[in-house]
């Protein structure tokens, strides 16, 4: 049977380089020879290399922002954060047993530039740090004893413009499968929904026979429903030959489907059992969904028949206190808070995600524009997007395969073209279901050229951005080409910081050339470095989030829009650099923490009804000056008043930021939102007292104990009376008792230079967060929050038991101890 095992745990990390250039091979000295001169020589690799000062860690570990060192000569678009190059070392047992089984270590990803060895042994080498890889480990590894895995990363160099983290930053799995076992993403569910909820399931799987004698076997495949019910089944006898492979396809008629949907995603699981003589050799569990996937030159995207616009944002995948190593209860939390938006799609630009994200998708119902990094055909970049496809073609939620970004070198060219061309042909033989997709920038100037004169169609067209905001141009594409399906995967680009209000730099004047914008941003920030709040500015190729959605909704032939970005990522700080370190793009910031532009679009992607007022209203010493209040809602009208006084009422469209000017004044700002006549809502901002009260929520109150879980708790800044003080900017402190441990803190500040890991933080305009993260022991949890003036505050938390976690754990000291004792030689400087 098919055993999985997390490898996350127990691992032993050396923050350098481990370099010994001191061997003669003449003269002996033969073991500390370079690793490549014979097999099995890396001796960093190898059992007894002294590693017990090691720090000891747990994956995923995202080594540079656990360093959290900022430099202001290191790379802006990395998030000014030190890079550089590591070692990681894991020991771990296999039973005698496992001597007939297929050994794999599966690595969801790490950044980049790896060699990965056991015993000494090269397993493989990587450069992309996106790719997952697995390494078959049979014929190197030892049964009943020690084993070593040594890891070298090197993430001096990036791969993107954006902050990239380091080191294993993602899951690792140790996978025991009998000889003759399915094969990694073995499966391909593909089906045609019929009419009366019937459909079509045909599944292609590929087998692997690592015996010396050919098998015969019964392949059973199942359709298991969400409570666990087998709802098909069918089974057939295959015959392999030794050290080959077999693809078998079945096909399977469902009768009552349920459909995967954005609304109600409804998974299946898909079993494939290996039957020998009765006894189970394998068991392969595919997750999938059944849905139908529509794009339409006229009328755009259709989901089970349906017509949705897709509302859909772009992310990198780093979080405040973790950097690029995210647990994967932290994903699900992501996407869920694009969900509470309304956001219905979301773009892993610019990059294969990991599989943990993918699942929160299929999981919460969210679209997804799955991308491959670097648009190219050599053999790196070819199995890169291979890899992309074949592993992530099952899930429901991904609905398009972007091809590439913005490769300004190549599009619009003859090279560019053949390349496409190319990568088309791949991903169709891959996965003939889905559409691919192509990120194009510079204005789209090429779109014409690129497709006349190689009479060539994308099959959808992706449009980033509209330089100087013509959004006519989308019109004038249309009629030129009513052929072509077209999106926006990439817009709006507007820049804004939680809570922080100041005037704009009038950089959005169209006629103002893009050097010039740049200058008058940066004049601008030389004076104040400030991106204010109000959700105004943008640089030139960007947009205000009214301009962007409201040119897509009122055009039907406009799939949507994926809107840069979800969430604000380090790197990218653009329009400043140093001191800035994390990006002003974000709807949200970097913790997930809503700004204002937020509630924009939370007004016209959701049927919620919806009022934001802001900014806070604690302006002491403008007492009389002009201040813009603005709302961003979906009611008909609000009423906006200051102290009882009313200021007038304003109409709501989606088109325009409702503004009225107020002269300051301490108090009550209280909008009221009107739907016809009637009242629907009312939302208040007062001038507080000074923050004294710490409020705290978290977003779950159990944690699976597997060391693995997480919880996300917010916490904010209150006055006596319990209103939220945005103005609080004050240093607070955190301990935790019980079975839980802080990984990271966050606050959202983009030009923050705390580090993540300490166990304090500042609030930012009057919020932060801390991640918790279980142990394996059950029992509560309790964190303490305090901080100056501030009334100590504490949250309860429970870890609860969960089985269905296994994990490699510690080599046993007896087994380790018997190692010393036979191969003194190698466990040399062993303390
Ligand atoms: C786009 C690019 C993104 C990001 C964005 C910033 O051109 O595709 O990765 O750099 O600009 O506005």
């Amino acid at each position: 049977m098919r055993e999985i095992y997390s490898m996350n745990y127990d691992w032993k990390f050396y923050d350098g380089d481990i370099q010994d250039r001191s061997f003669d091979c003449t003269h002996g000295n033969v073991s500390k020879n370079p690793s490549w001169m014979k097999s099995g020589n890396n001796g960093v690799a190898k059992w007894g290399y002294p590693d017990l000062d090691w720090q000891d860690i747990d994956l995923p570990h995202d080594f540079v922002c656990e360093r959290g060192e900022f430099s202001e000569t290191a790379s802006a678009s990395q998030g000014s954060l030190v890079k550089g190059i590591v070692w990681y070392r894991k020991t771990f047992e296999l039973k005698k047993e496992d001597s007939e089984k297929c050994v794999t270590i599966e690595f969801d990803g790490i950044f980049r530039n790896y060699e990965v060895w056991l015993n000494g042994h090269l397993l493989g080498m990587e450069i992309s740090g996106y790719k997952s890889v697995s390494y078959n480990i049979d014929d190197v590894c030892s049964y009943e004893d020690v084993n070593v895995i040594a890891i070298r990363v090197d993430a001096t160099d990036c791969e993107g413009w954006w902050y990239e983290g380091g080191g294993i930053y993602r899951n690792v799995r140790l996978v025991k499968t009998s000889k003759l076992h399915v094969g990694q993403w073995g499966t391909f569910v593909k089906y045609t929904v019929l009419e009366e909820s019937k459909a079509e399931v045909v599944c292609d799987t590929t087998i692997y026979n690592e015996y010396d004698k050919v098998m015969v076997f019964d392949l059973v495949t199942q359709i298991i429903n969400q409570a666990g019910e087998v709802v098909e089944e069918i089974r057939n006898i295959n015959s392999i030959k030794p050290h080959s492979q077999l693809v078998v396809m079945n096909c399977i008629n469902m009768d009552k489907t349920i459909l995967w949907d954005i609304e109600d995603p409804y998974l299946y699981k898909l079993n494939t059992l290996i039957k020998k003589d009765n006894e189970i050799m394998d068991c392969y569990e595919t997750k999938f969904g059944i849905r139908t996937v529509h794009f339409d030159n006229e009328t755009g995207f259709y989901l089970n028949g349906k017509n949705i616009k897709l509302k859909g944002v772009c992310c990198h995948e780093d979080h405040a206190g973790v950097g690029v190593a995210v647990p994967d209860a932290l994903h699900e939390y992501r996407i869920k808070l694009l969900k509470e938006m309304g956001c219905n799609a979301y773009r892993t630009s610019h990059n294969p995600p990991t599989p943990a994200l993918l699942d929160a998708c299929d999981k919460l119902g969210m679209l997804v524009m799955d991308e491959t990094r670097v648009m190219d055909t050599s053999e790196e970049y070819v199995q890169q997007l291979k890899t992309l496809i074949k592993r992530d073609r099952n899930h429901p939620s991904v609905i398009l395969w972007s091809l590439g970004n913005e490769e300004m070198n190549i599009h619009g060219t003859d090279v560019g073209i053949r390349i496409y061309k190319r990568l088309i042909r791949i991903a169709k033989s891959l996965d003939p279901t889905r559409k691919t997709t192509y990120a194009m920038n510079c204005n789209w100037y090429d779109i014409s050229e690129f497709n006349e004169s190689h009479n060539f169609s994308v099959e959808v067209g992706g449009l980033n951005y509209n330089l100087m905001r013509n959004f006519n141009k989308y019109d004038t594409l249309h009629e030129k080409y009513p052929e072509m399906v077209l999106v926006g995967t990439e817009n709006a680009s507007t820049l804004s910081t939680r809570g922080l209000y100041c005037e704009e730099p009038s950089s959005n004047d169209a006629s103002i050339t893009f050097k010039s914008s740049h200058e008058c941003i940066f004049e601008k920030a030389q004076r104040n470095q400030i991106v204010s709040g109000y959700g105004e500015v943008y640089p030139p190729w960007g947009s205000t989030p009214m301009e962007t959605w409201t040119s897509v909704d009122t055009r039907d032939f406009m799939a949507g829009v994926f809107i840069w970005t979800g969430f604000d990522y380090r790197g990218e700080t653009i329009p400043y650099r140093w001191p800035f370190t994390v990006s002003h793009f974000g709807i949200m910031d970097l913790c997930g923490f809503p700004k204002d532009i937020y509630y924009y679009y939370k007004s016209w992607w959701t049927n919620e009804d919806t009022l934001h007022i802001f900014p806070h209203w604690n302006w002491e010493g403008k007492e009389k000056e002009l201040i813009d209040v603005c709302v961003f809602s979906n009611m008909d009208c609000v009423e906006l008043f200051l102290n009882d006084k009313s200021l007038g009422i304003k109409e709501i469209t989606k088109a325009v930021k409702a503004t009225w000017q107020v002269p300051y004044e301490a108090g009550t700002l209280k909008a009221v939102g009107y739907k016809g006549e009637e009242v629907i809502m009312v939302k208040e901002v007062k001038t507080t007292k000074k923050a004294s009260k710490i409020g705290i929520t978290s977003n779950k109150s159990e944690l699976l104990a597997n060391k693995n879980d997480v919880c996300i708790i917010n916490i904010e800044a209150l006055d006596e009376d319990g209103y939220f003080v945005q103005t609080s900017n004050e240093l607070l402190e955190f301990s935790i008792k019980g079975e839980g441990k802080i990984i990271g803190t966050g606050n959202g500040n983009p030009m923050s230079h705390e580090q993540d890991k300490l166990l304090q933080r500042k609030l930012y305009h009057g919020l932060c967060q801390v991640i918790v993260q279980s142990n394996f022991q059950t029992g509560d949890i309790i964190l303490t929050v305090e901080g100056k003036d501030f009334e100590q505050t504490q949250i309860q938390l429970k870890s609860i038991e969960t089985n269905e976690f296994k994990y490699v754990g510690k080599v046993s000291k007896d087994i380790a101890l018997a190692k010393i004792i036979g191969r003194r030689d190698a466990a040399d400087g062993l303390v």
